[in-house]
């Protein structure tokens, strides 16, 4: 039997357990609503595909591409972030494309951590976020998220000063997966101060900036100045442009940190196809109305399951960015276990949703829905979930 040291250190992934018990149930032709995980059910929008099949029929695009992205690209990106956020950024070395944000991620704390590092990561947390670091041989220690983000940061601040070796590594991730905690920019001011004075380095991620309701404009972690100083942030077009399959993202900020990760995926990959970083480039310097359309879709889900939740008796928050709702679970239910919860909801209300547990210990006591079916099947996905709270209370 091979063990493999790296891999130990990974426990069982808690989603498998619900994606199984997912497909038993639909094997058996039961009708599952999966509000399980964050994939993006809508289309991507035509001119990007359109783009896609135009530069694919060109041989041209068949050879290896530039593992950093083409220069079209990596100067879209800059463009993009000058538009959005009015950040400057040298598109030749602040800037580098990568496959989804997740890859890039997963490779910069490759590139960046060595055995016994300390790094601070949110908990509940994205998976990646504390598996990249168990990955690379780093120790993670979890900041919670409270309620409010002067109490993360005194978190954050408290478990720095109480741990040795001091951490090396901040994550960071706002508008945040799974509980849908957002930031202003004081909060990103209060990070670099820290960040400087403690010799600390930054990454945020913001797959989430466009997913955004009720007015909200999430700050980017580069507005502050100074920030890119020690730190950078990832983007994806998973989200804003509904692009998941594509895996397209990028990082930017800290030209020695991007120097770092344009290294390492030089090593390690030859570049996205061509044609899906030509398409990307349309996405960014296009018209933005579809990402518009695609956060209004989601806006429009929320409503629809925060009422039908409303309805069923369980009262949760509206979320004010994300794809997601982030719930406690109702008072009577909580002895189960957000995942035993989780399989009760399949079994009686034919829902699958993802259990609190699955994003760490932080996260019992709560469960994600993510919104990625349409409003009449979210509708019908309340009334089961109301049958069977009924059925279990
Ligand atoms: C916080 C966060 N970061 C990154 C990702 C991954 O995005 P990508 O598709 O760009 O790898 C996700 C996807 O759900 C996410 O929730």
């Amino acid at each position: 039997m091979y063990e493999f040291k790296r891999i130990k250190r990974l426990p069982p992934y808690i989603f498998a357990i619900v994606n199984k018990l997912k497909m038993d149930a639909r094997r058996k032709g039961e009708d599952i609503i999966d509000l399980g995980m964050g994939n993006p059910d809508l289309p991507t929008p035509k001119h990007i595909v359109d783009k896609l099949i135009e530069a694919a029929r060109n041989p041209k695009n068949h050879r290896y591409s530039a593992s950093r992205g083409i220069t079209q690209l990596r100067l879209a990106i800059c463009e993009w972030y000058k538009r959005r956020f009015d950040v400057d950024l040298d598109h030749e070395t602040e800037a580098v494309a990568t496959i989804g944000s997740k890859e890039g991620l997963s490779h910069l704390t490759y590139a960046m951590i060595e055995p016994g590092d300390l790094v601070l990561t949110p908990a509940p947390a994205y998976p990646i976020h504390p598996y990249s670091i168990i990955i690379a041989g780093g120790d993670v220690r979890s900041v919670p998220i409270g309620a409010g983000d002067s109490d993360y940061f005194n978190k954050m601040n408290e478990i720095f000063k109480s741990s040795w070796p001091r951490p090396k590594y901040l994550i960071i991730n706002f508008p945040h997966n799974p509980t849908t905690a957002c930031v202003e920019i004081d909060f990103f001011e209060k990070v670099v101060a820290f960040a400087k004075e403690n010799n600390i380095i930054v990454m945020h991620d913001f797959a989430y900036a466009d997913l955004t309701f009720d007015g909200y404009k999430p700050p980017s972690f580069l507005q502050v100045p100074g920030a890119k100083d020690i730190g950078v942030e990832f983007f994806s077009l998973t989200k804003s442009y509904s692009m998941a399959g594509w895996r397209v993202g990028f990082c930017v900020g800290n030209k020695d940190i991007i120097g770092a990760l344009t290294n390492i995926k030089s090593y390690l990959d030859y570049g996205m196809f061509q044609p899906i970083q030509i398409a990307a480039i349309i996405a960014l310097r296009g018209p933005q109305d579809c990402v518009t359309d695609i956060k209004k879709t989601y806006e429009g889900r929320r409503n629809v399951l925060i009422q039908g939740l409303r309805n069923a008796g369980w009262v949760v928050e509206p979320p004010k960015a994300t794809m997601f709702v982030w719930a406690e679970m109702p008072e009577e239910f909580k002895k189960m276990g957000s995942l035993e919860f989780t399989k009760f909801l399949i079994k009686e209300g034919g829902v699958a949703i993802s259990p609190g547990i699955g994003f760490g210990e932080a996260g019992e006591g709560f469960v994600r829905f993510a919104l990625v079916e349409n409003e009449h099947r979210i509708k019908q996905a309340a009334r089961g979930i109301k049958k069977a709270l009924n059925k279990g209370s």
